[in-house]
């Protein structure tokens, strides 16, 4: 009751501060959640904006990390517990960049503190936890940018105006998809031991079960993104890793808010490590148009010709091909049966190149967001979209069943589907609005 009292008190505070800082143009003062390699990448775009944004204070439970980030911003104060830099009155954004399963808790707190908030994709581990995230921006008008910056990328913009221009053609199959090969030890089977003496690992665990300490758990190493994605009780595999970055474009460039229904099929077939989401991955989800697939394999990386991962838009007229480098478009071939007269295809095959920074600019989007106190490029209630129709192809999947959705009330008549929309969360920690 009391630390309730005290949050509202802060609130009001930080509302006022935030309005005063943003009137007299200063600059944004920026609190860092979560100091890993996606945290990290983050600072150094922010570090590019000095004029308008500044990191104050740091949050970080693995020692390592917290150290690997104040050589960046030696002057940042450090918060052990992340909850007192949320209620700290003189910070007016947040950036949320802790393993998934800490993104909906500490948005909707830092929202209820008043702070502005840019988090890190997938915005959620389940679809409930999505829904408060969007009830809580709107409940105490704050700003949130989700870290889906393929929004910012030139080339993605001029890609969706192709598809939305009709120039492709009627499209009726989107085909989404990335491949790696880590057979067959992935990232092997280490034992359960005591967590490390530099990592509050209850910290770390938050709302998720109690566990005892796995190395591929927390995951966090120096030679790739940490491992706690392959994980249930905090991610939810490359369906919503990779997943969601590909989906995201589909939605936006078919303005489509969801699929209405999704059959997903996968399993562990090859790889022999602890990891308890799939190495391989095929979701198919309806639309009232087309066809969307996500395809993942992680047992084998042949990829017929084409680039590891991208987004192929097939229309009647020709096909889009885009990823974080290009989009290129190839005329259909069609042909005409006899005696119809051949006509030329209207398509061109053409190119287009990445010409910009997209974190940067993401960045930047939500700096002018915060502002001028509008909607930025990813506003939550987007992310929240791109996120449900990725975790609701590892719902169909791990329920075993082929769902039918109402993305708009964003309900299921599917009742073994919708166990998996909502969990329990670890006391004390409650997500409340
Ligand atoms: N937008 C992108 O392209 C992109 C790329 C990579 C990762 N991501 C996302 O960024 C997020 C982080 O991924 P990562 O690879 O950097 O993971 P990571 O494990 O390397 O970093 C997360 C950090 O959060 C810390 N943390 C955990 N609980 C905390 C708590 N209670 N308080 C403070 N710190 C805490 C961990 O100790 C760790 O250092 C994920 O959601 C991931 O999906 C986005």
């Amino acid at each position: 009751m009391q630390r309730r009292t005290f949050m509202a008190a802060t609130a009001s505070a930080t509302t006022a501060a935030t309005a005063r800082a943003q009137s007299q143009g200063d600059k944004i003062r920026l609190g860092v959640i979560g100091c890993g390699r996606r945290g990290r990448s983050n600072l150094r775009s922010v570090l590019k904006l000095t004029d308008d944004i500044e990191v104050v204070a740091i949050s970080e439970v693995f020692k390592p990390n917290l150290e690997l980030t104040l050589e960046m911003v030696p002057d940042a104060r450090v918060y052990p517990d992340f909850r007192e830099l949320i209620a700290a009155d003189d910070i007016d954004a947040v950036l949320i960049a802790t393993p998934d399963h800490w993104h909906a808790y500490m948005s909707v707190e830092a929202c209820k503190a008043g702070k502005d908030v840019y988090v890190e994709k997938p915005i959620s581990v389940t679809v409930h936890e999505g829904q408060m995230m969007v009830k809580a921006a709107r409940k105490y008008n704050r700003v949130v940018q989700v870290g889906t910056q393929q929004r910012s990328g030139k080339h993605f913009q001029e890609a969706k105006d192709i598809v939305q221009s009709g120039r492709l053609g009627s499209i009726s199959y989107v085909r989404t998809w990335n491949y790696s090969n880590a057979y067959p030890e992935g990232i092997g089977v280490p034992p359960d031991t005591d967590p490390p003496p530099d990592l509050d690992w209850d910290m770390w665990l938050g709302p998720a079960p109690e566990r005892s300490f796995n190395k591929n758990r927390f995951g966090v190493n120096p030679y790739s993104f940490a491992h706690f994605r392959w994980f249930w009780d905090y991610a939810g595999g490359m369906m919503t890793d990779w997943g969601i970055h590909l989906l995201d474009i589909v939605l936006w460039a078919m303005a489509e808010p969801g699929p209405r229904s999704i059959c997903t099929y996968g399993g562990k077939y090859a790889l022999t490590d602890n990891r308890e989401t799939p190495d391989t991955i095929q979701a198919t989800y309806e639309f009232p148009a087309f066809v969307c697939t996500y395809e993942n394999r992680v047992a084998n990386a042949y990829a017929g010709g084409l680039p590891g991962y991208g987004i192929q838009f097939h229309g009647t007229e020709g096909t889009l091909y885009v990823n974080r480098r290009y989009w290129e478009i190839t005329p259909e071939q069609r042909r005409y049966r006899e005696p119809e007269p051949r006509v030329e295809n209207r398509m061109k095959a053409a190119r287009g190149e990445a010409s910009n920074a997209t974190t940067d600019d993401h960045w930047r989007d939500f700096i002018y967001a915060v502002r001028n106190r509008s909607k930025p490029i990813c506003d939550i209630e987007i992310g929240h979209k791109s996120t449900a129709m990725a975790l609701l192809g590892n719902v169909s999947m791990r329920s075993r069943q082929r769902m039918d959705w109402d993305p708009v009330a964003e309900t299921t008549s599917n009742k073994e589907a919708q166990t998996y929309l909502q969990s329990e969360y670890r006391p004390p920690w409650k997500l409340e609005l």
